[in-house]
């Protein structure tokens, strides 16, 4: 069992050596840090060898550590420290492509009848133009020529991340070996990126296109496209089953019929991210169309989720990660930003059902950094998505404070560990240009000072980690998940249960206090200071107040 989860985003964790990147014995350093929030697994954002266009996850070698990052020793030392306090690593799998710099793609570029061309997609283009209208991920076309034979290749992300062959028996056999190599090294798992995209459409259809770059987002054209499972099974098969490691899929497009295939009991992965509650406002899957948050909408799709999971297997449940701006920003108005509402949006997802996950700093109560100027921002979809923007009509104004709300930057600016420079992130300039201020002046400290503040978003979340750690362990990760209804639309409540206990879990979502009914109970955790036990009836709930409560 995984129970709790513990992102790190090691560019951005601790700089030891001064060069302004985070790096492995910057994790080794806070290995304590983590276990005290009771952490069982660390999820390593990718420390490959890298040309960082895309923060590693574009690969150059599968089996070499990125410079800036360390060396395989600090891995290993890492893997091996982490070990003595009972914490696994997952490592972070690319793969859907690698980076250009990789000597698979070198080589398939050096020579048109080497073994390696076919390890990527290349594909004539038509009278000039690329073989179709599919749009990157990271916008413009997915298709990049290659200038030394006028072919091109298909790139779901940046050009510099080309995508992988998957039909290629031999690619295919050659990563299996490369995981089984990392799970020979003693890896705990892996989170496993963009998996969905790995089985396109070998027709490759020019579609309608849905923009007025003439472009289309090719959709189920390569998003769990048929087919797709005799891949994953092949992978689970040969790689993950026979050494047992865990195994979390970014698998997006994924429905509720297909979780059965993906997440049961003999599926290809042990849990599966769900976006459909942290993508809540991309509606229509673009920054710039970004859609208020309705917290009915919110709790059915948390909910939903939730049961649709519980049905299946075992979800990977998460407020945060690399790719996300702070939750504070994204599920709070500003006005209503605080230590009560921050640490509600944690009460609320982690006891769901399944393994909790923890992204860096939101454990602080991070917010999104106050950015003033677009050439801050290091995140290449960022820039496209302002570019995307502006030609969409938005005014240069507008199209920034819509980045400057969404970027994924947000997430990966450096941890606040104490009041000195750069936070003590790094005795030098951050790779971020974090100005030295703290993400959120106004409500986040740094961990040094919440470190020692009973009252503190680090403590509370320490708090969770140990009801979540402790007895009911196996409650929280397996127990059965039942929505509760409450007069209030403000209120998000959940009853777990696995045999003899109960646990109630109700949160507040609104800066009114809010009346409501429960059960008698012992108060296991509260966000606010309240009564031990609850004899049972009406109960009047603060702004924001959080609760678990033992039926
Ligand atoms: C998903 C990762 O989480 C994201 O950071 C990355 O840019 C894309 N996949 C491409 O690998
Ligand atoms: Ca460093």
């Amino acid at each position: 069992m995984r129970n709790i989860v513990y992102q790190v985003y090691p560019k951005s964790f601790q700089d030891t050596n001064g060069d302004g990147i985070g790096d492995l014995r910057g994790v080794i350093e806070k290995l304590d840090y983590i276990a005290s929030l009771h952490a069982d697994t660390i999820w390593l954002c990718p420390i490959f060898a890298s040309p960082m266009v895309d923060n590693g996850y574009d690969i150059s070698d599968y089996k070499a550590i990125a410079p800036e990052f360390g060396t395989m020793a600090d891995l290993e030392e890492l893997i091996a420290k982490a070990k003595t306090r009972g914490i696994g690593i997952l490592l972070d799998l690319v793969l859907n492509h690698t980076s250009d710099r990789h000597a698979w793609f070198q080589e398939a570029l050096r020579d048109q009848a080497s073994p390696y061309r076919e390890y990527y997609i290349f594909r004539k283009g038509q009278n000039g133009a690329p073989p179709n209208n599919w749009r990157s991920n990271f916008g413009g076309s997915a298709w990049e020529q290659d200038t030394a034979t006028g072919e091109y290749y298909l790139h779901t992300f940046a050009k510099e991340q080309p995508d992988l062959n998957w039909e290629n028996p031999k690619l295919r056999k050659e990563l299996c070996d490369m995981i089984c190599w990392w799970l020979e090294k003693g890896v705990a798992g892996f989170r496993i990126d963009a998996i969905s995209f790995i089985k396109k459409d070998l027709n490759f259809p020019s579609l309608p296109p849905d923009a007025s770059d003439g472009l289309a987002n090719p959709g189920s054209h390569w998003l769990v496209h048929e087919g797709i499972g005799t891949f994953l099974a092949q992978l689970c098969d040969e790689a993950f089953r026979p050494y047992g490691a865990y195994t979390v899929a970014e698998a997006n497009g994924l429905c509720a019929d297909q979780l059965p295939e993906f997440i049961g009991e003999n599926g290809y992965f042990s849990a599966a991210f769900d976006f459909s509650y942290t993508d809540i406002d991309l509606a229509g899957g673009d920054w710039h169309t970004l859609h208020p948050i309705n917290r009915k909408t919110l709790r059915d799709a948390i909910f939903a989720s939730q049961e649709a999971v519980c049905r299946t297997g075992h979800g990977a449940v998460y407020l945060e990660n690399h790719d996300q701006n702070r939750s504070p920003n994204k599920y709070l108005q500003p006005q209503e930003i605080c230590r009560e509402s921050i640490t509600m949006l944690g009460v609320l997802y982690f006891f769901l059902q399944g393994t909790a996950f923890v992204y860096q700093g939101q454990e602080l109560g991070a917010c999104n950094f106050p950015w003033q100027r677009m050439e801050q921002f290091n995140d290449v979809s960022t820039h496209d998505q302002y570019a995307r923007a502006v030609s969409a009509g938005f005014t240069p104004e507008r199209a920034f404070a819509i980045v400057a709300h969404r970027s994924r930057d947000n997430a990966r600016i450096p941890m606040a560990w104490t009041a000195e420079t750069n936070g003590g992130f790094s005795a030098c300039a951050p790779w971020l240009p974090a100005d030295g201020v703290l993400p959120c002046p106004q409500q986040a400290q740094t961990a040094q000072v919440q470190d020692g503040e009973n009252t503190s978003v680090l403590h509370f979340y320490r708090e969770m980690g140990a009801l979540r750690a402790g007895r009911y362990a196996n409650l929280f990760y397996e127990g059965t998940f039942e929505p509760l209804t409450c007069e209030s639309s403000a209120l998000f409540a959940y009853r777990r249960a696995l045999a003899e206990d109960a646990l109630v879990v109700v949160c507040n979502f609104s800066a009114q206090a809010q009346e409501t009914v429960l059960p008698a109970g012992d108060i296991l955790l509260c966000n606010v200071p309240c009564t031990p036990h609850h004899s049972g009836g009406r109960i009047v709930l603060a702004p924001f107040q959080a609760l678990v409560l033992a039926e």
